[in-house]
Order: structure tokens, then C-alpha cells, then sequence
């Protein structure tokens, strides 16, 4: 066996090792940079199958730019990127695309077509993806979409200009689920809305992902959202994921921002929201929002 046999053995095993194993994303070595300005380097982050993963770091860390780098729009300086098991940095292939069906997408600010209605938009991906796809079926699956997001049917026609705020979340949460996905990215989702559209976009993710099996990869600020659905949390500081784990395990670091970010003023907040939370469920009272 030569040298390059036996380093391609080594890379199927790995490979076939990600593609069972529980990783749904696992990104090593990442560096990006725009010019001068290095943003991530000597990056690593697992994702596993079926958790809701917070991203948190301060505004300008990267973590847009992360998310960008896993679906493929940003090419890293360095460092790998699976998903399911493939190496997707660089890859324009049928096998790659076959990955890339398998993700949804909710861009930072939506980012819905603003020449196209709710409905259009939710057929965007469909159309890209699966063009034999009959008119018919398609817009039987983007009502089935709207519907699943909590929007109203009327809301198919309409413009994302005639929509509310927490509205386009839902559209753009709609487009992100049009080919069933299994894999879900999320960009600040409840940026911008009230607490209580919040929570409930909160719910629903929760609901979405434990029905349809999901893993999502939640980038956000909101605290709440943290303690109310996410499994774990990784923390981008310092160019990398600096810690990644529950909140309670975040918590026993002793890392400067992430002490500040959870025991701020907001972060205590959050917890004794949390805390009322559990002890009205212990107590048997019905829900009370945050
Ligand atoms: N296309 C680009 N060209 C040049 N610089 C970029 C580009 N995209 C991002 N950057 C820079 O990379 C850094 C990280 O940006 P990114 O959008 O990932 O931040 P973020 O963590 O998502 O912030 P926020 O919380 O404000 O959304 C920023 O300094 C940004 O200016
Ligand atoms: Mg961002």
C-alpha cells in the first residue's frame, strides 16, 4: 500500500466514523480572515445529532461568519468542515449537494426576496433543488410550511413589506424548512421581536426540533433563548469557540465574558426567570411567560 492508499484509507475511515457517529457538524482547525483582519483561527466545534446548540459572542466575533463557513458561502483560509461525515470546504459535488439538502436556513435579518410573496419565498429552495417538482405540489408544500410556522394561510400571498417583524421570522423559518431538513441554521432568530413573540418563536423552534428530529445551530443574544431551549452553548471569544458546554458547566469557568455575559445584571435576570419557571411546573400553575 503506498503512502497517498493509505492516507485515503485513513480519511473513508474517518469519514464513515463521522458519518454514524453522533456528530452532526465538527469543524477543526478553521481560520477565516478578511484581509488583515483575522476572525477566526485555530477554531474547533462539534455539533451533535438532535441538540439545539447557542452560539453566543460579542457583535464582530464571528459568529455569522461561522455559520456562513458550515454552509458553504464563506471559504475558510484553513481547517475542515463535516457535516454528516463530509468534508465540505470547497465542494461543488453531487455528494456535497446531497448534504446541502439536508440544511435550512434562517438568515441574521431574514433576508426573505422582497419581490416575491410568503409563499414564493418558501418555494425558492424547492425550485433550486427538486425543479421537477410540479407548480401543484410545490405550493401544497409551501402552504404546509406556512401553516407549520404558525402563520396564517393568508399570509402565503402576502409581501414580507406587509408582514410583521415576528411574520417574516416565521416566513423565513418557513423557506428554512421547505425541503425538510435535518439540520437547521439559525442567525439571531428572536432579534428584534417582543418577549413574548420571542418566546413563543422559542417554543416553536423546540417543538420543530423535538418532532422532527432536528439538530439546530442557533446563533443569538438572547439569554432567554439560551436558558429556555438550547442543550448546550459554545462561546466564540478570542478567534475560536473558547468553551462549549451547558450553561451550568459554563458557569464554573472563569473566563472574563462569559462570567460577565451569565452573571450580568441579564444573565441573573434569565436564571430567576428560569428558577419561577420550574417552580411553578413543580407547583402545578399554568405557564407563565417570561
Ligand atoms: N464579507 C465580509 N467582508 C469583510 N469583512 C467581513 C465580512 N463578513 C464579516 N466580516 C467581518 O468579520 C467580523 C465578524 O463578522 P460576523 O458578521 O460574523 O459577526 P457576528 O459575530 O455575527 O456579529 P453580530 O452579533 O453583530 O451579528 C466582523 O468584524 C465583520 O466586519
Ligand atoms: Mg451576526
Amino acid at each position: 500500500m503506498s503512502e497517498e492508499d493509505i492516507q485515503q484509507a485513513e480519511e473513508q475511515r474517518i469519514e464513515e466514523a463521522l458519518a454514524s457517529s453522533d456528530i452532526a457538524i465538527k469543524v477543526c482547525g478553521l481560520k477565516n480572515s478578511f484581509g488583515d483582519q483575522v476572525v477566526h483561527e485555530g477554531l474547533d466545534l462539534d455539533v451533535y445529532r438532535g441538540e439545539i446548540i447557542g452560539v453566543v459572542g460579542g457583535s464582530g466575533t464571528g459568529k455569522s461568519v461561522l455559520m456562513r463557513s458550515i454552509i458553504g458561502l464563506q471559504t475558510p483560509d484553513e481547517g475542515e468542515i463535516h457535516v454528516f461525515g463530509e468534508n465540505m470546504v470547497g465542494r461543488l459535488d453531487d455528494e456535497a449537494l446531497a448534504i446541502r439538502k439536508r440544511w435550512g436556513v434562517l438568515f441574521q435579518g431574514g433576508a426573505l426576496f422582497s419581490t416575491l410573496t410568503v409563499a414564493e419565498n418558501v418555494e425558492v429552495p424547492i425550485r433550486e433543488y427538486y425543479p421537477n417538482i410540479g407548480g401543484t405540489l410545490r405550493d401544497e408544500i409551501a402552504a404546509y410550511k406556512i401553516r407549520m410556522t404558525g402563520l396564517p394561510t393568508e399570509a402565503g400571498p402576502k409581501y414580507p413589506s406587509e408582514l410583521s417583524g415576528g411574520m417574516k421570522k416565521r416566513a423565513g423559518l418557513a423557506r428554512a424548512l421547505a425541503l425538510d431538513p435535518d439540520l437547521l441554521f439559525l442567525d439571531e432568530p428572536t432579534a428584534g421581536l417582543d418577549p413574548i413573540g420571542a418566546a413563543a418563536f422559542d417554543e416553536m423552534t423546540r417543538k420543530l426540533q423535538q418532532t422532527l428530529g432536528l439538530t439546530v445551530f442557533l446563533i443569538t443574544h438572547d439569554l432567554d433563548t439560551l436558558y429556555s431551549i438550547c442543550d448546550r452553548v459554545a462561546v466564540l471569544a478570542d478567534k475560536k469557540v473558547t468553551a462549549v458546554g451547558t450553561i451550568p458547566e459554563l458557569l464554573a469557568t472563569d473566563h472574563p465574558w462569559i462570567q460577565e455575559y451569565f452573571n450580568g445584571p441579564r444573565g441573573r435576570a434569565a436564571t430567576a426567570a428560569v428558577e419561577r419557571e420550574k417552580n411553578r411546573a413543580a407547583d402545578g400553575q399554568p405557564d407563565g411567560r417570561r
